[in-house]
């Protein structure tokens, strides 16, 4: 079950024991608009929880909400067994460090070097060592297979190169939780893939837990069908079941549906069945 916690040992073994994301009955509204109207749903460990729905469908909004940036009217909002919805700000940093976010536009400082770009969380967090600091940076763009492009400038970068030092810097704390808006958004076809196998690679070999925002349907079948190969260093294909993912479609702000993705393409729904044409 998931409690109310408070200190770092907790908050980790709590979130072993229960699922990592959780919405319960959450309603949110702008200027007497309701956008959320009863959202409820889980993501277990390790699993990756692709968000989908039209445009102003309340996408980014459950993002926001799972950072504690933004606070619903009513229900609650749990991660990593904290009540994010509850917590005073003090308590939402320590969290943040857990969650790792990457957006569309990759948001990097372009006066400073991809070193210090990645850098940036950890040194908010002061009390670490410049050792380990180097140590965590290159760990992290290792990771995206950047280690190379340290001393770069983000100028000097392809949109490519530049949302996967995006999400070394989300990585530098070493996240449970990710969270991505529209990871490929802007990216061509091939690069596109190159981050979606970065993204399976985090599910796969480092049990992150995300939600993940995307338009496009071909993230969202690569996530369903396909699994990282840690042996070959590469993806294989796998059946939807195996794959740790599901989708949430968001539809006048309640959960259309919710399932894996076999059930998604085989769903007999016709808004569903538009949805993925
Ligand atoms: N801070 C805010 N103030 C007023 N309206 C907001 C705010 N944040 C989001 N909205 C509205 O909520 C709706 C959902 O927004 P969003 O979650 O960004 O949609 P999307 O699914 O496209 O990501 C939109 O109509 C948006 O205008
Ligand atoms: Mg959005």
């Amino acid at each position: 079950m998931l409690s109310s916690t408070s200190g770092h040992d907790s908050l980790e073994s709590a979130g072993a024991a229960g699922p990592v994301l959780r919405f319960e009955n959450v309603h949110l509204a702008f200027d007497g608009l309701a956008v959320l109207r009863g959202v409820s749903f889980i993501a277990r460990r390790g699993e990756t929880k692709v968000l989908l729905g039209e445009a102003a469908s309340g996408k980014t909004l459950l993002l926001k909400l799972a950072l504690g940036l933004q606070r619903p009217d009513s229900g609650a909002v749990w991660v990593l067994g904290q009540p994010v919805s509850d917590l005073p700000e003090s308590r939402l940093f320590a969290l943040r460090r857990h969650i790792g976010m990457v957006f569309q536009e990759s948001a990097l400082f372009d006066s400073l070097s991809v070193r210090e770009n990645v850098a940036y969380r950890l040194r908010e967090e002061h009390e670490l060592t410049e050792d380990t600091i180097e140590q965590r940076v290159r760990r992290a763009l290792s990771f995206v297979e950047l280690e190379e492009a340290i001393d770069k400038m983000p100028g000097e970068l392809s949109g490519g190169m530049k949302r996967r030092v995006a999400i070394a810097r989300a990585l530098s704390s070493e996240p449970e939780v990710m969270l991505y808006d529209s990871p490929t958004g802007g990216l061509d076809p091939i690069t596109s893939t190159t981050i979606m196998e970065l993204i399976i690679k985090l599910r796969d070999e480092n049990n992150v837990t995300s939600l993940l925002v995307t338009h496009r349907l071909q993230d969202a079948y690569l996530l369903a069908t396909h699994v990282w190969d840690t042996q070959n260093r590469r993806l294989r294909a796998a059946a939807p079941e195996r794959s740790h993912t599901s989708f949430l479609l968001l539809r006048e702000g309640k959960v259309w549906f919710d399932g894996d993705g076999h059930q998604l393409m085989n769903s007999g729904d016709d808004y569903v069945k538009t949805f993925m044409e």
